[in-house]
């Protein structure tokens, strides 16, 4: 990666991931692009541009004059949100996702999509979900993740388009709150612990998900894009997780350093019917073996890490 095209810089990755990137490859190396402006170091700290996905002529032209050799396709509408109006985030997810990967193309730049653990569905495997398995999803999101991770393994082979991407777990992180996704209550719970010392949980006690801290994601993110081609068997769709719990297990986590807080729940029938279509926990073998996959953090080190930094923003 040289020259790289972020897009839906503004989203839960984007933010962390667009200032990550001008870290590595330098500030001028790395334009951002969002629907709307997006204030503070998205837009402040190197190139940005605004950029509706769906619009293929702009997408081609802006990849054209930035001269663009990778593109991270980040835009797209979460999934409890996405069951609001699902042709909606069917024409984000998919139609700009196409859109995206058409101009990559077209330019021959390398494409990264983020693919989720939503890609599975309730007749999938729910413990050790292996890497290629039955994918049934039963929410637009996931559907939309499908039709993706196909599509980027079809532009692979038709035409030799280096494309990879990683099927994300629950991410969380203390820059930016997630909105409409159904892993959120992992993230919403360390802002109330710091805010109020208490958190409603809309996820039933029980229900297991696969999770990993943002700086895991975003360092396998690198990982995987400068990944020597010639080891990687699968290129899209890696299964990657860095642990699994439930509501009751981060919440022991969090009592370690806060022995006062406590959790109730008020379960959302929506998010809590998509979180148990999902997976239990994620088989990451592959994503191991073939390009070195090996996050850092573990529940008791996230849990110490958000509650310091969540403090400090206070
Ligand atoms: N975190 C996402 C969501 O909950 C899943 O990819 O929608």
């Amino acid at each position: 990666m040289k020259r790289i095209v972020v897009t839906g810089a503004g989203g839960q990755i984007g933010v962390e991931l667009t200032p990550f990137l001008r870290e590595i490859y330098g500030a001028e190396n790395v334009l951002g692009t969002a629907r709307r402006n997006i204030p503070g170091p998205v837009s402040e700290g190197g190139p940005f541009e605004l950029l509706d996905v769906r619009d293929g002529k702009a997408f081609s032209d802006l990849l054209r004059t930035f001269r663009a050799d990778t593109v991270i396709h980040l835009a797209g509408v979460l999934s409890a949100k996405g069951e609001g109006d699902p042709l909606s985030s069917w024409d984000i997810n998919v139609c700009g996702s196409c859109t995206a990967l058409e101009a990559a193309r077209e330019h021959g730049a390398a494409f990264f999509f983020p693919s989720s653990i939503a890609a599975f569905g309730p007749s999938t495997p729910a413990k050790n979900t292996p890497q290629d398995t039955l994918q049934r999803p039963t929410t637009i999101y996931g559907v939309a993740k499908v039709t993706m991770e196909l599509l980027c393994d079809y532009y692979h082979k038709k035409f030799g388009m280096d494309t990879r991407g990683l099927r994300f777990p629950g991410l969380i992180s203390y820059e930016a709150l997630p909105g409409g996704g159904t892993t959120d209550y992992a993230v919403h719970i360390y802002y109330d612990a710091v805010s109020k010392g208490s958190y409603t949980s809309f996820i039933a006690k029980g229900t297991y998900m696969d999770m990993m801290y943002m700086p895991d994601a975003l360092a396998a993110v690198v990982k995987l894009m400068e990944a020597d081609p010639s080891k990687l068997v699968h290129r899209n769709a890696f299964n990657i997780s860095a642990m699994s719990f439930e509501p009751e297990q981060i919440a022991a986590s969090i009592r370690k350093m806060m022995p006062g807080f406590t959790m109730d729940y008020d379960v959302d029938p929506l998010r809590q019917g998509i979180a148990e279509s999902w997976p239990d926990s994620l088989d990451c073998t592959a994503a191991r073996e073939e390009w070195g996959f090996a996050p850092e953090y573990d529940l008791d080190r996230m849990t110490e890490d958000m509650l310091s930094r969540l403090k400090e923003k206070k």
